[in-house]
């Protein structure tokens, strides 16, 4: 009798710390759990916290250096605009850090100069300015997004998991690359260099001189392309290279 009114107290207590142990040791799962996979980017620093959540891309979230940076570098970054080199009135648009340093983006607000340039209709103030044509809808869209969820800057892998090479369609495939990084720059009456890339037959004449891939890639004796930014990802070059030796189909 007297054994077992001891131990009911030591037993309650027992649980009680069980309990505890269990919950605090949900509460204090690693956030991140994932093993850092093989990332082909190069943006993977280490030290930074690792964001796992970014392999494989989540469809939901924005990914700055892969999906607004190529917007910035492509429609902005054009020498005497928002490049390294000569930026306008300071406002380089070739980094995540320049980008946030101009203090133009207001993190999850859609107001500042940076969204209202990008939405103006007024041509003293729209970005990018006339006669240069104004960003896509989606291209808005897009950077609404990004800036609603924090304006952070995400990168995730494309090739995660492998980069499928085999049928590439210049519709599905190589259209969307050149879209993302390239025809910013490369389209239009005046296209930078004097090269364009906005239909099959001028992509197919850049491939067939080498310098699409010669550029992509920065071999030597190339100018390497896009020329801000963080480069195409090791995917997307592998899906230009698949293309052509597939035969550059107009898919
Ligand atoms: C910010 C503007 C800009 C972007 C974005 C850009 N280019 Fe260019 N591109 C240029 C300019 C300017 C030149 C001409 C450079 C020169 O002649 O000094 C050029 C030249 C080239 C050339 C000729 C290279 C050579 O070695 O002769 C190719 C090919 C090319 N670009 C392809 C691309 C591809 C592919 C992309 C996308 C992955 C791209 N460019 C993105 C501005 C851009």
């Amino acid at each position: 009798m007297k054994a077992n009114s001891l131990h009911l107290p030591i037993v309650v207590v027992a649980l009680i710390a069980l309990g505890m142990l269990v919950t605090s040791s949900c509460k204090h799962d690693p956030l991140i759990t994932g093993i850092d996979p093989v990332d082909t980017t190069g943006h993977n620093n280490p030290t930074d916290q690792v964001d796992t959540s970014g392999w494989p891309c989540s469809p939901d979230t924005v990914y700055f250096a892969d999906q607004i940076l190529p917007i910035l570098v492509s429609n902005c970054a054009m020498s005497g605009c928002h490049s390294a080199t000569d930026p306008k009135e300071g406002i380089n648009l070739t980094t995540y850090a320049k980008v946030m340093g101009t203090g133009k983006v207001k993190a999850g607000a859609l107001s500042g100069d940076f969204w209202e340039s990008i939405n103006s209709t007024n041509p003293r103030k729209q970005m990018p300015p006339p006669p240069a044509a104004p960003l896509s809808q989606d291209q808005i869209d897009l950077i609404r997004l990004w800036i609603l969820q924090g304006a952070q800057d995400l990168t995730c892998n494309p090739g995660y998991g492998g980069c499928a090479t085999d049928n590439m369609s210049y519709l599905n495939d190589i259209q969307p690359i050149l879209a993302a990084s390239c025809i910013g720059c490369h389209s239009g009456t005046s296209p930078q260099g004097g090269i364009l890339l906005n239909s099959h037959a001028s992509v197919v004449a850049m491939a067939q001189n080498g310098k699409l891939l010669g550029s992509v890639k920065q071999d030597p004796g190339f100018i390497a392309m896009p020329p801000a930014g963080n480069g195409l990802s090791d995917c997307s070059i592998n899906r230009l290279q698949a293309w052509i030796d597939q035969g550059m189909l107009n898919n």
